[in-house]
């Protein structure tokens, strides 16, 4: 069984205290669950300080983004030369960042080259607008955003890559996929692709998180479903009871 994954994406939440508070009162309560990957991707600012306090812990650190250079004139930018030593994770492609920031998936792609050159786990999100799907264009998205940012990886590589689909209209909407929906996007439309690009072996062992709207009422459904290896969670990963409870339900669902 691929291993599942759980990973917060805190966005612009948190001070440095609240972000060491957080995982203070977080790890007791989730580091027996060992069978799952559990992971907090906290602001630049706290992300020192949460891994000192994280060190040596079942609970891993992420980056909410990297730039591919190592060093260079990119004001606000941050390296993964800066991130080396900190962070065991990096989301990569997030869909605020396409919107917000002008990541393309050419970027995608650059700073998927750069995370597994620094030994980073990337977690690259993939997902459709609302009038992509109800143009019914998610296949030809997804097709389109997986062979982009996949571009001149090799198949090993490949299989530690994680991808989680995030439908742009789920995500912080409250308006989340429908749990067989979202098992059948990734089971008949993204496994396939990858296994067009790296073959079926890759496919089968590549994890692949669904996101968007992500709760403690809806998690069991989602991880019920055999397609989805975990989640990638903004707002319910903010409070501690809630992001237990999804590791709690990660458990129950998948047997672990
Ligand atoms: P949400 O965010 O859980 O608040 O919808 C998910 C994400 O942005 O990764």
């Amino acid at each position: 069984m691929r291993r599942p994954i759980i990973a917060g994406n805190w966005k612009m939440y948190k001070t440095v205290a609240e972000s060491v508070a957080f995982v203070q009162e977080l790890l007791p309560k989730i580091e027996t669950y060992l069978a799952i990957d559990k992971v907090v991707c906290p602001n630049f600012m706290a992300i020192p300080t949460v891994s000192e306090v994280l060190k040596d812990s079942p609970l891993k650190v992420g980056a909410q983004t990297l730039h591919w250079k190592q060093e260079g004139a990119f004001t606000s930018q941050t390296s993964g030369e800066m991130l080396k030593g900190y962070i065991d994770f990096v989301i990569i492609g997030h869909s605020e960042n396409r919107a917000y920031l002008a990541e393309t998936d050419e970027t995608v792609n650059k700073k998927l080259h750069a995370a597994l050159q620094y030994g980073f786990t990337p977690i690259v999100a993939i997902g459709e607008t609302k009038d992509e799907l109800e143009a019914h264009l998610t296949t030809e998205v997804l097709h389109k955003q997986l062979q982009g940012a996949l571009a001149n990886i090799d198949a090993h590589a490949a299989s530690t890559i994680i991808l989680a689909y995030e439908p742009i209209w789920a995500i912080g909407t409250g308006l989340n996929a429908k749990p067989e929906d979202a098992n059948r996007v990734i089971g008949e439309v993204i496994r396939p692709t990858i296994a067009t690009l790296f073959g079926e072996e890759t496919a089968q062992a590549m994890r692949i998180q669904y996101g968007g709207s992500v709760n403690p009422s809806n998690m069991l459904a989602y991880m019920q479903q055999p397609e989805i290896d975990g989640a990638l969670v903004g707002g319910a990963s903010l409070k501690v009871d809630d992001f237990t409870q999804l590791i709690k339900q990660t458990a129950e669902a998948k047997g672990l």
